[in-house]
């Protein structure tokens, strides 16, 4: 498979998704969208992908956001007769394999929005989230206002989005928006080898965990913990955990299945 706008490798068991649109500061334009659909559908459907990465290329920005030279031209119409951004959904965060954020430098409007599709975010000492979209007259599109507020509360997503000021790595990690920093040097290997973790893991307890968490988002407390139980009983149905538990009784580490 060819890509216009992202460049994918496959690193053993982790796929490397680089955002390559560096001369625009990696800007989420249409074709962007269409290539990393493509891709994690792929790396969905590949059986010997196990965890995937998504960065930007350049040290200065993940992404600045959605592209504004695309989007300054169309017609409110077209925005809503395009359902314009409804492709995230479906093509990004649709992804039942767990994939990680490694930011550094800008993650601007879209580029934020994109970053907290992920699973979790790893950033860079010169990473700087925003939703800066009220200086252009609109607001998020693609899921800002509501995964920033649950990532850092009411307060601080209330601020960014009616100021469109930047959060720098250390207030971000503070603030619960990423699970930690590293020097921006060390940040894709950091990623990497966090990936290569995930990856050695039982593959589907991988996708079960990360729906049980994700659930947590979109449901209620008892609902949540019942689903919890109910995938937590589904998944000693597979070989896997026979595997792993049996591993442990006789000190060994354990062979993943997948199933
Ligand atoms: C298109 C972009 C871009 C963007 C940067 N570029 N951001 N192109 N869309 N979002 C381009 C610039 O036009 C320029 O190309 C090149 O990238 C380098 O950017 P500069 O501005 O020259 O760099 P610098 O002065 O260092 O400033 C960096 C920056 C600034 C602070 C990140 O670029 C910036 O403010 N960008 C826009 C950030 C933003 O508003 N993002 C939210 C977008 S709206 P040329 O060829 O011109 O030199 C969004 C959701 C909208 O994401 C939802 C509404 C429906």
């Amino acid at each position: 498979m060819t890509y216009e706008t992202i460049i994918v490798e496959q690193r053993d068991a982790v796929t490397l998704i680089t955002l390559n649109r560096p001369q625009a500061l990696n800007a989420l334009n249409s074709q962007v969208l269409k290539d990393l659909s493509a891709a994690f559908s792929a790396y969905d459907a590949d059986p010997t992908q196990h965890c995937a990465v998504l960065t930007g290329s350049g040290e200065k920005a993940f992404a600045a956001g959605a592209d504004i030279k695309e989007m300054v031209e169309k017609q409110a119409a077209d925005f809503f007769l395009e359902d314009f951004f409804s492709g995230w959904q479906t093509g990004v965060v649709a992804t039942r394999k767990p994939w990680i954020a490694a930011v550094q430098g800008f993650a601007l409007g879209g580029g934020c929005e994109l970053a907290m599709m992920a699973d979790f975010i790893i950033a860079g000492d010169t990473a700087k989230f925003g939703q800066p979209e009220i200086k252009l007259g609109v607001a998020p599109g693609m899921g800002g206002s509501q995964r920033l507020t649950r990532a850092v509360g009411k307060a601080k997503a209330m601020e960014m989005c009616l100021t469109g000021r930047m959060m720098d790595a250390a207030e971000a990690e503070r603030a619960g928006l990423v699970s930690r920093i590293v020097p921006a040097a060390d940040l894709l290997d950091e990623a990497l080898k966090t990936a290569a973790t995930i990856a050695a893991l039982p593959p589907m307890a991988a996708m079960v965990n990360k729906e049980m968490v994700n659930i947590a988002f979109e449901t209620g407390l008892a609902q949540g913990l019942l689903t919890e139980r109910r995938l937590f009983q589904i998944l000693t149905a597979t070989e896997d955990r026979t595997e792993g538990m049996t591993a442990f009784v006789e000190k060994r580490a354990g062979v993943w299945k997948g199933r």
